[in-house]
């Protein structure tokens, strides 16, 4: 018996950080954006959120849509990655902030495609019998690794997270394929802050800290090998590239989409596509557009789904899916937004993290415990 999705949540910040505001900041101009990558805003996380924090409230959502409490989920999975520390687990921290005290957590870090990573390592303890309830969290604050002054790479990220839970059921996640290539590692990463290359105050001055990348490359292999595993995927799932209805593709770059759309001979209308709206969140990606489409009506039950996502690794990766969750009745009602900008400026010189705490909240600790 398959993993089946029983609910979905979605949560992004409500700070928005439009092409214009990128113009104040880098020498670009919303022409470019649109027409290279076709992302026209993204969200940017405020002082007091943070990945796990952003996780939580998407959670909250998956499990109120499963009809289930924290104490039900015996396997937590985070994809990210932008953890909140890099020890602990991002995981832990969620687990903290939900008030999760048993099953077990662990963060999986495969770049954007960590979400397919994670959907494929929780479905195989689902449907194993080996975790009875998977909670699945895409959750990013790539604001924080995103460097403001470089506009090769500024312009395409933003934050936002999305969660699902998984319960072994009739129908779900059918089959995936997953690959990488760590040869190919330099194309995208952030070179400082590692354990090869620790902060020192040498690393801050260069902006070692930020993501790196060579677009062009990246842009080449992704369009390959997300068509390439899509179709191993959909063939290892016992069905043909005609049999799938929707395709929900990690949200990078318009480009790459169309391209890998083309080879799979997918109508666009058959795709689904917000990356307009919140720009690259990597491994939040693939659950914000599921989850939307599936609170307005375009993700439906009855439907095949591909989902496919590549990104730094390199690593890619694709699942199908069978799709039961019944439609919400409505979409849920967005939340009023305002200007990114003040906080990309306080990321800039650093003023956004005057008076903040470094460490987590103590909560749920029974005194004796401490
Ligand atoms: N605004 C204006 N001009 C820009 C710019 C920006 N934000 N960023 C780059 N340019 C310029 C470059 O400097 C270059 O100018 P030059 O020809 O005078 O040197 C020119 O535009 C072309 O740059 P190039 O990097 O070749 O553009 P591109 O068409 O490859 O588009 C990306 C750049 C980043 C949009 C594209 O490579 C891409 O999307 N790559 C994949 C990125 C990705 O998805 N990464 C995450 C994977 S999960």
């Amino acid at each position: 018996m398959p993993a089946e999705i029983v609910g979905l949540g979605v949560a992004v910040p409500p700070y928005v950080l439009t092409n214009a505001d990128l113009e104040e900041l880098v020498d670009t101009n919303d022409q470019w954006i649109t027409e290279r990558t076709g992302i026209k805003e993204r969200r940017v996380a405020g002082k007091d959120d943070s990945t796990a924090l952003l996780g939580k409230r998407a959670a909250e959502q998956a499990m109120q849509v499963a009809g289930i409490g924290v104490d039900e989920v015996d396997l937590l999975i985070m994809a990210t990655a932008t953890p909140d520390y890099t020890l602990p687990s991002a995981s832990c921290i969620l687990q903290l902030e939900l008030g999760m005290i048993r099953g077990a957590a662990m963060d999986v870090i495969a770049g954007c495609s960590g979400f397919v990573y994670a959907l494929a390592t929780a479905s195989q303890f689902v449907d194993s019998g080996a975790a009875t309830t998977a909670l699945v969290v895409g959750s990013e604050t790539l604001s924080r690794i995103s460097d403001y002054t470089d506009r090769g790479t500024c312009i395409l990220f933003g934050d936002g997270a999305g969660a699902a839970v998984l319960r072994k059921g009739d129908a779900g996640v059918r089959a995936f394929s997953l690959g990488a290539d760590g040869a190919r590692s330099r194309l995208l990463m952030t070179p400082a802050g590692g354990s090869r290359f620790p902060a020192t105050s040498r690393t801050v001055a260069e902006r070692r800290h930020y993501i790196v990348m060579e677009g062009r490359e990246v842009f080449k292999g992704a369009v390959t090998a997300m068509a390439a595993s899509s179709l191993e995927a959909i063939e290892r799932s016992g069905l043909a590239p005609t049999d799938i209805d929707l395709v929900v593709p990690h949200q990078a770059n318009q480009r790459i989409i169309e391209a890998t759309a083309r080879r799979l001979k997918v109508p666009m209308s058959d795709v689904v596509m917000n990356l307009a709206r919140y720009g690259n969140t990597s491994a939040a990606s693939i659950p914000i557009a599921l989850a939307e489409a599936w609170e307005q009506g375009q993700v439906r039950p009855g439907q095949t789904l591909l989902l496919t996502a590549f990104g730094a690794g390199l690593a890619w990766g694709s699942a199908v899916v069978d799709w039961t969750l019944p439609n919400p009745a409505e979409p849920a009602a967005e939340e009023p937004t305002q200007s990114a900008l003040p906080i990309v400026r306080g990321l800039l010189d650093g003023s956004l993290w005057e008076g903040a705490d470094m460490l987590p909240p103590l909560r749920n600790v029974p005194e004796a415990a401490l």
